[in-house]
């Protein structure tokens, strides 16, 4: 089964092609980071009225890069939530016409399964079950996996996701937008143990996170200090330490209370250099990550959780659909 994914939950547009037997046969990835940069941060009625411009001829690229035509698609899956109801919109108003003029089935995805599931691309997969860490822009969750669509929540951030905490630092510091990833590479200049920052919520039992008060942490020792370019690269250094010890920490209590020996971390933060070897270092544990081009937005895992979900995919029987901007993981059940 020939799986097309369709993803525009953000600022990204992300279309692939997932055989079920032969694995990912294309992807492309579109982002507007450039259309967003002199705003700061996402504009949501810019981002919608970009994926409209961009989600056929991506899915045109895609399908040329298979060599393939419209016709050789078996399915649609598509991002239906959670995430800028504008911009999710796009793709499942596309996605479901798609399908209906192609006379296919088709299934709304939600975009957190497909971080999950994304290091199941690779390899080398995990097996359930397993704990998952997802961390990105808008989630930061410790997940107890069973198999697809087993989810139980076993802590989230009380209020800044973590990668919302390395974005909203970075601006502090006058970094660039994107500030996570320009975060990170700050950080490696930094003198290490200059600052020490504290790891919130972790002297108190809990899977729970809170991110805000680091970000405030890091802002005041900026306004204490000389701000040169050094004390830049030394607070983005502590914020980044503290972060990564942070998680590590949550993640180590989640796999004791579970006993499961398997991590797997998803999501745009999971490309972080500090997080992964922080997280590899735990002794008597198998980690697993999406390779460096999935751990942000894209199309390749809602097509994979999509082929994943084929039984549950539903011809239409009308031409409706709906977006969730709110779509908690634990609502998901199994295929
Ligand atoms: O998963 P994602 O692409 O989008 C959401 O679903 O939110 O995650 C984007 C987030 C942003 O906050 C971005 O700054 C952060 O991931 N991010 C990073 C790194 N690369 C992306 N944060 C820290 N270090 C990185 N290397
Ligand atoms: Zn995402």
């Amino acid at each position: 089964m020939r799986v097309l994914g369709i993803e525009s939950s953000c600022d990204e547009t992300g279309i692939a092609l997932y055989d079920s037997e032969k694995g990912l046969l294309a992807h492309a990835l579109y982002s507007q980071v450039a259309l967003h940069a002199e705003y700061g941060g996402v504009v949501p009625e810019l981002a919608s009225r970009d994926h409209i411009r961009k989600t056929l001829p991506l899915i045109d690229e895609v399908l040329n890069k298979a060599n393939l035509n419209r016709t050789d698609i078996d399915a649609v899956a598509y991002t239906a939530g959670p995430g800028l109801v504008g911009a999710l919109l796009v793709g499942c108003a596309i996605g479901r016409s798609f399908a209906w003029a192609l006379d296919i089935p088709a299934l709304a995805i939600n975009h957190m399964e497909g971080h999950l599931l994304s290091p199941l691309l690779e390899e080398n997969p995990p097996s359930f079950p397993f704990v998952s860490l997802l961390v990105s822009g808008g989630h930061t969750l410790l997940v107890d996996v069973q198999g697809v669509g087993e989810y139980k929540l076993l802590g989230e951030s009380i209020d800044d996701a973590v990668g919302e905490a390395f974005d909203k630092t970075a601006k502090m510091l006058g970094l660039d937008y994107p500030g996570g990833p320009i975060l990170a590479a700050l950080a490696e200049k930094g003198t290490p143990d200059k600052y020490l920052f504290p790891r919130p919520m972790t002297n108190r039992p809990g899977l729970d996170f809170s991110f805000s008060g680091l970000k405030t942490f890091a802002m005041n020792t900026w306004k204490a200090s000389d701000q040169t370019k050094q004390d830049q690269a030394d607070i983005a250094l502590a914020f980044q330490t503290a972060a990564v010890e942070t998680l590590a920490i949550k993640c180590k209590r989640a796999l004791k209370k579970t006993g499961h020996k398997t991590l797997v971390v998803a999501g745009g933060v999971s490309a972080n250099k500090a997080l992964r070897a922080r997280l590899d270092s735990i002794s008597q544990l198998n980690v697993y990550y999406p390779r460096p081009e999935f751990c942000s937005d894209n199309g390749a895992m809602i097509a994979f959780t999509g082929a994943m979900r084929h039984s549950a995919m539903v011809m239409q029987d009308q031409p409706t659909f709906s977006a969730r901007p709110r779509w908690p993981l634990d609502e998901l059940s199994p295929p």
